[in-house]
């Protein structure tokens, strides 16, 4: 965590020794709350923008992390904390499209050199969240890509079930089966919540998804259709892997065009 700096992970600041009990405390910035107790709170359910807000944030983060080669191995709603930024008098009534989102806690992340499988006896993070291939022992950095599928499932059945997702509800496609998924957001889950690793999509792919594409400014480009289909386009040639880097996408569409 001290070595990773991004706007959607929370900032390390320090350390502090206690001079009585020997013990260290890590010194972070501070945070609102987190996504665990947005899911519990009063909140109704969320719109698929929101979600696609918020989960962008998480995408943008984990791509990052694996580019330092860094898997998180337990991404869950408690572990991702949030600001807004504009107060509300409670949680019920925030404006989720104002949110940013901390990715935190990185207590099980460990070392991870891209496109190689480990071999790890261990049975980290949470079971609601675990990709399938964690209980085989042997993993890499895609174990966050079906956590962010099962967070993504979770806040869109934020005031439908009104209750925690289980394992059950994602596995064996289970959550295929639901009705009113939005077309995009159904999209999404199935380049995510793939059992085979190899099939389930990179961080970097899932940022020009356009379950997520949709939360860029693309507005600030508005020159009809024929240069949206350009960007993306671009886009996929650059293996657009920030939103910096979607940004130059889109200024070369722009001259070329
Ligand atoms: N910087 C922070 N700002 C606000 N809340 C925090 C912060 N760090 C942790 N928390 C709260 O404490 C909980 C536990 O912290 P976490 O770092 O996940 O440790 P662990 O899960 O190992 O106990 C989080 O889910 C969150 O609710
Ligand atoms: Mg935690």
């Amino acid at each position: 965590m001290m070595a990773l700096s991004h706007k959607y992970i929370l900032k390390f600041l320090g350390t502090a020794m206690s001079s009585v009990t020997g013990t260290v405390s890590i010194i972070t910035e501070m945070c609102e709350g987190d996504l665990k107790g947005l899911l519990l709170s009063k909140m109704g359910k969320m719109v698929e923008q929101d979600i696609s807000t918020m989960v962008e944030q998480i995408v943008n983060a984990t791509d990052y992390m694996h580019r330092q080669e860094m898997m998180h191995r337990d991404l869950k709603p408690a572990n991702i904390l949030f600001n807004c930024q504009e107060k509300a008098p409670s949680w019920e009534d925030i404006d989720l499209s104002m949110i940013t989102l901390k990715v935190a806690d990185f207590a099980l992340a460990r070392q991870c050199p891209a496109n190689e499988d480990m071999t790890l006896s261990e049975n980290v993070g949470t079971p609601a969240y675990w990709a399938p291939e964690i209980s085989h022992g042997h993993y890499n950095a895609k174990v966050d890509i079906y956590s962010i599928g099962v967070i993504t499932f979770e806040l869109f059945m934020k005031g439908i079930k009104g209750k925690r997702i289980t394992r059950e509800d994602h596995r064996d496609g289970n959550w295929a089966r639901l009705q009113d998924l939005p077309h995009q957001l159904r999209r999404f889950l199935e380049v995510t919540l793939v059992e085979n690793p190899r099939e389930r999509s990179t961080a970097a792919t899932l940022l020009i998804h356009p379950f997520l594409i949709k939360s860029f400014p693309l507005e600030k480009y508005t020159q009809g259709e024929e240069l949206l289909k350009g960007v993306l386009e671009v886009t996929c040639l650059f293996q657009a892997k920030s939103s910096d880097k979607l940004d130059m996408a889109i200024d070369q569409v722009a001259v070329t065009k």
